[in-house]
């Protein structure tokens, strides 16, 4: 299989601290890989050993075939890097940051201008193109930073917590921006902190932890591997709670519960169980006005592979 990008082995120290502890990575051309995991768990010096920013203490990493000490120039070409240490400068405006990166990257003068126009439309900056990007809000900064990347139209893309510290109207738009990208083709690694994050737009997920990852799968496998999924039924008629009740208990084994007023929960294998609550409160005429089958959430996936959550540690000085 050819990989976008790929990493193997990848060992990073500094002093006593091993922040990268052989770390596998890869991402097929035009997926997203998510690099989920708490603060200090590797990831931007993972994303920093393959953006050719820091050369790793062992193991190797390609991008589109490239190694990334050997060929760095050549992963440079192709790639974007953007997030936590952002590149934009303050006292240039919105366009002079990209013209700036065209002529970094050798576009022709004309063409870095166009390139530029392009990107500030894009990403919703061009009445803000004249101004310097001191005067930036904060969501305003994530665009230009993440279209200065895009300037050398990039075949990978790494997203180094693109959303930490927004709000939820500025996360959604970098989540559409992310989708954008992927419409176009491009294949993006995105590291984040939320669970949900990476549920929403990676199609694989490494879970990392302490500069090892622990897990690697698709968002759903990766709920899977807790293995409880749960029947939630909220009958449209409360009186016909009891029959739900009833019906849950036969096709699960278990007594549902009511985490809120309604609404009945029961744990079940897998989903032939729920096939067979389908069907029998059908044929008994009860009507539903919510009935779902649910994956545990990613916190929780994270909880069973660590044996603590997510938010429960934060490395001192980090
Ligand atoms: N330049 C450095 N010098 C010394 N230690 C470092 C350096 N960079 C990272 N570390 C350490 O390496 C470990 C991994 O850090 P890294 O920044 O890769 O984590 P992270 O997953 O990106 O965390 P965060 O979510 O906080 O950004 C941490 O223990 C960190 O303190
Ligand atoms: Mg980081």
């Amino acid at each position: 299989m050819t990989y976008a990008f790929q990493a193997e082995g990848l060992v990073k120290r500094y002093g006593k601290t091993v922040a990268l502890d052989g770390v596998d990575l890869a991402a097929r051309p035009g997926t997203v890989l998510g690099v989920l995991g708490p603060n200090g768990a590797g990831k931007t010096t993972a994303v920093r050993v393959l953006a050719t920013l820091l050369r790793p203490d062992a193991g190797r990493a390609t991008v589109g075939g490239y190694d990334v000490v050997r060929d760095a120039d050549q992963v440079r070409r192709r790639i974007g890097l953007t997030g936590q240490y952002a590149s934009v400068d303050d006292d240039l405006t919105g366009t002079e940051n990209l013209l700036l990166i065209g002529r970094l990257m050798d576009l022709r003068t004309a063409e870095a201008r166009v390139r530029a126009a392009e990107l500030l439309a894009r990403f919703d900056l061009t009445e803000a193109a004249g101004r310097p990007a001191r005067t930036y809000s904060g969501g305003m900064r994530r665009r230009l930073d993440l279209a200065a990347s895009l300037v050398g139209r990039p075949e990978v893309i790494y997203l180094d917590e693109p959303t930490t510290g927004l709000d939820p109207a500025k996360r959604d738009d970098v989540w559409n921006m992310v989708r954008a990208l992927l419409a176009d083709g491009t294949t993006v690694l995105l590291t984040t902190q939320y669970l949900e994050e990476a549920d929403a737009l990676a199609d694989e997920i490494t879970v990392m932890d302490h500069g090892r990852v622990i897990a690697h799968d698709t968002p759903a496998d990766l709920k899977r591997i807790v293995g409880g999924q749960t029947i939630a039924a909220r009958p449209a008629d409360p009186a016909r709670l009891g029959d739900t009740e009833q019906i849950l208990h036969e096709v699960s084994g278990h007594r549902p519960e009511s985490p809120s007023r309604g609404v009945l929960t029961v744990p079940v294998p897998d989903d032939t169980a729920f096939t067979e609550a389908v069907r029998r409160l059908a044929a008994a005429g009860v009507t539903m006005t919510e009935l779902s089958l649910r994956l545990p959430s990613l916190d929780e996936v994270f909880l069973t592979l660590t044996g603590h959550g997510a938010d429960d540690r934060q490395e001192a000085g980090v």
